[in-house]
């Protein structure tokens, strides 16, 4: 591995294919609309695209249950529509990462279909059927993450199959030999088409407990909070074993030089880190989200960058993930002035970032009315927020029909605010959100310092973090106002430079030419600047 891979130094986009662009007027988007969009993503300057799944799916969950690995589904186009894609992103020198979807298929997957035929089919040992536990019922108290037992009954071969999300999404027996080889097939049949890596959906799922031990109850769980968190997930996920499987993962990538391989991983820190694997042999990226769950903070998120830095292995390359299409829109979360602020830590902070589509507008969450909900989650416990429709709302790109997305009737409706907040009006704002992202995208690979540079804190409190960006030539400091107050800068951080040597790169608040060399004293509330240091 090389200290500057494209997945080191580069940008990820997170695309949500139902909802960047349309092309042919139903509704949903599609591959011919990335490809009409890539101009744009140039422009953007983002290096990588990872698209959520394509693959022919009944959408009980959207694509991520999948009915044919090797194919894309009509609603998306079709595989030449999708050979047309890597070609242009190709030309475009960009990067296309694929979804792959190995825990658990469609209940229409033949290799389902097939398995519940009998309990003596070939593939019945490709999923994981139990008889009902002593007493009847389902075999152990494991519950689905949408809610409700992970275990269905099918009464015509009298046994119970596991399911960790819909009872449409069986899980596969990672412990089988033939799906392992199944699913690496499947893996080389998308690196052969000329895709640059994979996001491993669930990846830290794929092996569960030898014995299926019931998992044991939450002490902290609290009422009103989603059925999945009333047990501790002990025995359903994270087991050793997994890293194995990800080993041989790794190793197939590897025949392809230049490939990525990411890992979606929700666990705590001290488990995530263990996904780069014994002697880095595990995932490139295990995808961290801290900055989706931490609290908005000086003093969490030092200490949270701080730990994290530090609990890394040996040579395993950081990266931080703002948002994506199972969480909470950025700037719902933490508000649209703090969004501003979060762009620039998240494309000054060491390590590989990824951006979530429309978060460069500074999209939020769209309420979606009870009748519109089409997640499944949402409609299993309602009434608990965990719907993910609001995050995967039509981008915005102008204030024509359907803010330009499509022609037909959106699958989900549109933010009422899209006539302000699209592209378009964005892109020829100066001092817009869309125009801060693309500058601190451009900063980013101006100077490598910035992307592949060290990194040193200048504070553990206050309402202003600050840290230090540096490589052999060049040396920034970043400062970040997490306040609404105005705040004095040079009493708050232990800056190794005069102020006299600072020069203002950049401020969220669009300073003007004049500020660029007179040092500023205080940060707007929710401000955010960069300084390069003048030797
Ligand atoms: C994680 C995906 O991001 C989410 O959208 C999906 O529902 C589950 N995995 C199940 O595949």
């Amino acid at each position: 591995m090389s200290a500057t891979d494209w997945w080191q130094r580069g940008i990820i986009y997170h695309v949500y294919p139902r909802s960047f662009q349309d092309s042919n007027a139903d509704g949903v988007g599609d591959l011919g609309g990335i490809r009409r969009r890539l101009d744009y993503l140039g422009w953007l300057g983002i290096d990588a695209l990872w698209i959520s799944p394509i693959y022919p799916s009944p959408m009980a969950d959207f694509g991520y249950d999948v009915s044919d690995y090797c194919d894309i589904d009509p609603l998306f186009g079709t595989l030449a529509e999708f050979d047309a894609l890597v070609t242009a992103v190709k030309a475009r020198g960009l990067k296309l990462v694929l979804d792959l979807v190995p825990n658990h298929t469609s209940d229409r997957h033949p290799w389902f279909v097939e398995s519940r035929t009998s309990r003596h089919n070939s593939k019945r040992n490709w999923y994981i059927w139990r008889d009902p536990g002593p007493g009847g019922g389902a075999p152990n108290n494991w519950l689905s993450n949408f809610g409700g037992s992970a275990w269905e009954f099918d009464p015509a071969t009298g046994q119970y199959y596991y399911h960790a999300f819909l009872k449409e999404q069986p899980d596969l027996n990672w412990r089988n030999r033939e799906v392992r080889d199944a699913i690496y097939d499947v893996m080389r049949f998308w690196l052969e088409r000329g895709v640059d890596g994979f996001r491993v959906d669930v990846i830290w799922h794929l092996m569960k407990d030898a014995w299926f031990r019931d998992n044991p109850p939450n002490p902290s769980y609290q009422q009103g909070r989603p059925e999945i968190e009333r047990l501790l997930q002990l025995h359903s996920a994270d087991q050793p074993e997994v890293h194995g499987v990800i080993a041989e993962m790794r190793r197939l990538i590897e025949r392809y030089p230049g490939r990525v391989l990411i890992g979606e991983i929700y666990l705590p820190l001290d488990r995530l880190v263990k996904y780069y694997g014994e002697d880095l042999s595990g995932a490139h990226l295990p995808f961290n989200f801290q900055l989706i769950q931490a609290g908005w903070n000086t003093r969490t998120l030092a200490s949270m960058i701080r730990e994290y830095e530090a609990a890394l292995p040996k040579g395993g390359w950081p990266n931080w993930v703002l948002g994506n299409h199972d969480q909470h829109r950025v700037a719902t979360r933490i508000g649209p002035q703090q969004a501003r602020v979060a762009a620039m830590l998240l494309l000054t902070l060491r390590g590989t970032p990824t951006l979530y589509y429309g978060d460069e507008i500074g999209m939020e969450d769209v309420p979606i009315p009870t009748a519109s909900a089409r997640d499944p989650w949402q409609l299993r416990e309602p009434g608990l927020s965990v719907g993910r429709d609001p995050q995967r709302t039509p981008m915005q790109w102008d204030d024509s029909a359907n803010a330009g997305f499509t022609t037909g009737i959106p699958w989900l409706p549109l933010s009422s605010n899209y006539a302000k907040c699209n592209v378009e009006k964005l892109a020829a704002s100066e001092g817009s959100i869309l125009r801060l992202y693309r500058h601190l995208i451009d900063l980013r690979h101006r100077f490598p310092a910035l992307s592949t540079g060290g990194f040193r804190l200048l504070t553990e409190g206050g309402d202003i973090l600050a840290y230090e960006r540096f490589d052999e030539n060049e040396c920034f400091e970043v400062y970040l106002n997490l306040s609404r107050e105005v705040q004095r800068l040079d009493e708050k951080v232990s800056s190794r430079a005069p102020r006299e040597k600072r020069t203002l790169m950049l401020s969220t608040h669009g300073r003007g030419e004049s500020d660029f060399h007179a040092p500023v004293r205080s940060l707007e509330g929710g401000e955010g600047v960069i300084y390069k240091m003048r030797r």
